[in-house]
């Protein structure tokens, strides 16, 4: 199985919640453990561990792909167990899939404006699991979630520790979220800096509503959100099934913005699920909107394994 190893700088490129990238491989003789890091979960913001299961399905998804593009025969077997979702082997034939280690290299999310316009509907219909809503429609569930959010102090200092916006902080071209992928200007991201870090003092004087106040207004225009429905539990094959619809979107000019925040809010998370006419809330496992980016994004950065 070694000659996966030559493969990872490609198996990296799949996208994970914050940027944590927690994904392990360890290497035998005739499979390769596919695990995670329990330095690299968000225990705070992500309890469930929904959002971790989510990036490990879409990093198994990436490097099916990888190994099919590349002429090897490996399959995924699931088996969950400690630190671990399941192994990569052999298979009699390469993973059979329409993507290519390009298109995995070629995706990113993008957090720009996008152009006015709905997905087309056979481009939404082709997304299995996937629900759309329009954008305006979800403004004020974003709104509260912010306010959710960043009202919550362990929850804000966790995503402090994964924010890179200064090119002097260490790990600026490793992992994290960084000044630029926020798309972030000079001014912006010193201020956010310079108030996170006095947030303990700001905090009861409103600091928390000027943080969500950044966000307004990012869905109010003629767009579509996409929330992916499934079975709560099984989120590593669900993270597989949003990798593959973040690659047919991007194939078509699309980019995906994750909204993660409307559904980490328990009471948004419910008010969605209502709106959505979901029984359970517990299914709605990840949200993104979607558009035509006005303008590229920079790529977020990985970290440099050996
Ligand atoms: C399960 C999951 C949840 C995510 N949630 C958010 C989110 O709430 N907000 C956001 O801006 N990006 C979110 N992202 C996007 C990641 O931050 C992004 O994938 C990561 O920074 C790597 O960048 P890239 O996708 O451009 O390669 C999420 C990604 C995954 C896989």
């Amino acid at each position: 199985m070694n000659e996966l190893r030559a493969l990872e700088p490609d198996f990296w490129c799949a996208p994970s919640a914050h940027n944590t990238q927690p994904w392990t491989l360890t290497y035998a003789a005739d499979e390769v453990a596919v695990g995670w890091d329990p330095g690299r979960e968000l225990p705070v913001s992500d309890p469930t561990g929904r959002d971790l299961r989510l990036s490990m399905g879409a990093f198994v998804e990436c490097c099916l792909i990888v190994c099919a593009d590349a002429g090897l025969g490996i399959a995924f077997r699931p088996d969950p167990g400690p630190l671990r979702v399941g192994f990569l082997h052999r298979a009699a034939e390469p993973y059979r899939t329409p993507f290519t280690t390009a298109d995995v290299r070629a995706r990113g999310a993008n957090r720009g404006e996008y152009h006015p316009g709905r997905l087309p509907d056979e481009v939404a219909e082709g997304l299995a699991g996937m629900r759309r809503v329009a954008c305006r429609d979800l403004a004020d569930l974003l709104r509260a979630a912010d306010l959710h959010q960043f009202g919550d102090r362990e929850v804000t200092r966790e995503l402090r520790a994964w924010l890179r916006l200064t090119r002097r902080h260490r790990r600026y071209l490793l992992d994290g979220l960084s000044d630029r992928a926020l798309t972030l200007g000079r001014f912006e991201a010193l201020a956010l800096r310079a108030s996170l870090a006095l947030y303990p003092a700001l905090r009861p004087l409103g600091l928390p509503r000027l943080l969500a106040g950044a966000s307004r207004g990012l869905l109010d225009y003629d767009g579509d959100v996409l929330v992916l429905v499934g079975a709560a539990g099984d989120e590593v094959e669900q993270g597989r099934v949003l990798m593959r619809h973040w690659l047919t979107l991007s194939g078509l000019g699309y980019t995906t913005h994750p909204l993660s925040q409307i559904i980490d809010c328990a009471p948004t998370r419910e008010v969605l699920a209502q709106r959505l006419g979901v029984d359970d809330p517990a299914s709605l496992l990840h949200v993104a909107r979607v558009g035509r980016p006005k303008a590229a994004a920079v790529p977020s950065p990985r970290v440099k394994r050996s």
